[in-house]
């Protein structure tokens, strides 16, 4: 039997996963050189810890605000004070590239009758934007917030947005994240999680098993018995 036997939706995580982050500070190689991945890197990790502590401090702020704070943070580790590169950075951020499979996954998905959403940290409004700019509004079926529960990934109240807003059982629901921590928050949930290894990443040492590994979008479809 195959990994995702039984599965009638999948659920994607956005920043990472279906947006190319790092399209962003892509955009500002010329002018910031070796500092440009720098900061992709250092921005990127102190977004993410910002959400973990806030969560376990119950000091909600929104993703927006995270991302900027993050930003700034950063700058300043590295020696960088401008402000037209922190709103360029912000405005880049709503309008991040698609991975280049993801429109092509989300129609073959939609045509073999499963249902699709977004699961995000991000912002309602971030996700409209992010999402229409990639041309991928006409594919979801929902776009979910952690908005609603002003907690951050990996809370399992994030993942039962899933499950209430399809109305269907943990199990019967493919959650794929190129974030492993994600991944193992999601499979401890009880989701079933495809881990998109974009990266060649190792296996973390954390609760909650992925059903299965690929290294793009396109390695769900054969997993649902669809053809690659
Ligand atoms: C998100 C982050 C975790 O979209 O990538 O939720």
């Amino acid at each position: 039997m195959s990994a995702l036997e039984g599965i009638r939706a999948c659920v994607f995580d956005a920043y990472g996963t279906l947006f190319d982050v790092s399209s962003a500070l892509a955009r500002e190689q010329a002018t910031l050189g070796d500092r440009a991945r720098a900061l992709d890197a250092l921005w990127r990790r102190k977004q993410l810890e910002y959400t973990w502590l806030r969560t376990l401090m119950r000091r909600y702020a929104d993703f927006r605000q995270v991302t900027e704070e993050a930003l700034r943070w950063s700058m300043a580790a590295l020696d960088l004070a401008d402000e037209g590169l922190v709103a360029r950075l912000m405005r880049a951020y709503e309008v991040l590239d698609p991975y280049p499979e993801v429109a092509d996954v989300l129609t073959r998905l939609r045509a073999a009758g499963l249902r699709t959403a977004i699961l995000s940290n991000g912002t309602p409004a971030m996700l409209t934007a992010a999402t229409r700019n990639a041309g991928l509004e006409g594919l979801l079926d929902a776009v979910w917030s952690v908005e609603e529960v002003r907690l951050y990934k990996p809370d399992p109240a994030i993942y039962e947005l899933a499950t209430r807003g399809f109305g269907l059982a943990a199990r019967e629901i493919a959650f794929l994240s190129a974030n492993a921590w994600d991944a193992h928050g999601a499979a401890s949930f009880g989701l079933r999680v495809v881990w998109v290894n974009r990266s060649g990443q190792p296996r973390e040492p954390l609760p909650g098993d992925p059903v299965a590994e690929v290294r793009d979008l396109t390695g769900l479809l054969p997993l649902l018995g669809l053809a690659a």
